[in-house]
């Protein structure tokens, strides 16, 4: 198959993706998270070709993206008061929730459990393709399964070239990390997955909310399908150095004293800084700040597909301030690295 590509910022080439997407064919599309591969999400043959492209496990539920909150009629059973407030709150926005489905969503979008998850993109070219279909999409993370999430179209394109109708280039996305998914069906509410919307910010609008605690252990079975599944790997393995900036600056300098393997630093402005002797072999790629969390969640998932362009075998990286975005940030690193810290 030939894989169009689209201007996100052209009313024309919206229009030939949405006929696309009415013609249950699948279509990959910008959000201000990471791009999506859409599919109508009430048509079963068509999100079966979404599970196809990406090569991914069918017990693994999709995300239903919807424009207006009309849409949630024919979605779910039923909205939470709470639900309600957060939709208020940060639609459109990095967050998704999850709710009592309806019984016309087939199991392959909600891989057969009672619940669906529903977010409203913030982005032009996603918002402008919703209504020109006039369809619900159904839409993971636009990579191969197993791959870090796409943040530009160029990263779609490597993945999917050739596998699906097109793909609508809309530059880098905003936020860089996936969104937020909230279980809104229990009580008190519990973040299965941290993403663009933080536990704090949630928090200020329905008050207490759980994360999932077997995020963190490596025991347990992850409330949304997706966490248990390996994620994000770069083909190097991935070290994180724990501690201050100081203290983080003076392992590299030990490890670059005497690490044989060839090597890349994945690190804040603020540890570079630090370092006084960094070996013309290292390969060095700067994040962001530190004191900027957003900047370093921005650019994670096009570093470590650089990564894998690079000739290194093992990259060290640090362990960055896990509060706001930064938790979303640390939860996808801790999952590339497997268990490799320092
Ligand atoms: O930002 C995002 O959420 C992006 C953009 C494209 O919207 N989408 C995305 O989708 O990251 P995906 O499929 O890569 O991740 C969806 C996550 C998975 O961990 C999945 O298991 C969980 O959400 N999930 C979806 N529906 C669920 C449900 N009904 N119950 C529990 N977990 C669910
Ligand atoms: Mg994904």
């Amino acid at each position: 198959m030939q894989t169009k590509m689209w201007r996100g910022d052209c009313a024309e080439d919206i229009k030939a993706a949405a006929e696309c997407l009415q013609a249950g064919e699948v279509v990959a599309f910008p959000t201000e998270t990471v791009y999506g591969l859409g599919a109508n999400a009430l048509d079963e043959e068509a999100a079966q070709k979404i599970y196809a492209a990406k090569g991914r496990p069918s017990d693994n539920p999709l995300i239903v993206h919807i424009a207006e909150q009309k849409q949630l009629e024919g979605l779910v059973s039923q909205v939470p008061p709470k639900a309600r407030a957060l939709m208020a709150a940060f639609w459109p926005g990095p967050l998704t929730l999850v709710m009592p489905r309806a019984e016309q969503v087939p199991d392959c979008i909600t891989g057969g459990l009672p619940t669906v998850g529903i977010r409203m993109p913030d982005h032009p070219a996603a918002l402008a393709l919703l209504k020109a279909c006039g369809l619900p999409l159904a839409a993971p993370s636009a990579n191969t399964s197993g791959k870090p999430s796409p943040t530009h179209a160029e990263h779609v394109y490597h993945d999917l070239a050739g596998k699906i109708a097109g793909i609508i280039d809309g530059g880098p996305t905003a936020v860089g990390l996936e969104s937020t998914v909230l279980d809104v069906t229990v009580e008190p509410p519990v973040i299965l997955r941290p993403g663009g919307v933080s536990q704090e910010a949630i928090e200020q609008v329905i008050g207490p909310v759980q994360a999932d605690t077997s995020l963190r252990r490596s025991e347990g079975v992850p409330k949304a399908p997706g966490m248990k599944y390996k994620h994000y790997a770069p083909e190097a393995a991935i070290i994180i150095c724990q501690g201050t900036p100081a203290e983080i600056a003076s392992q590299l300098q030990m490890i670059l004293a005497q690490e044989k393997r060839p090597l890349g630093l994945l690190i804040s402005e603020e540890t570079r800084a630090l370092l006084d002797k960094v070996p013309s072999g290292a390969i060095v790629r700067i994040l962001g700040r530190r004191a900027q969390p957003e900047t370093l969640a921005h650019d994670l998932f096009d570093a470590l597909r650089w990564f894998d362009e690079q000739p290194v075998e093992v990259i060290y990286t640090e362990h960055f301030p896990d509060e706001q975005i930064g938790a979303a940030l640390m939860n996808r690193l801790n999952k590339a690295a497997g268990a490799a810290s320092l």
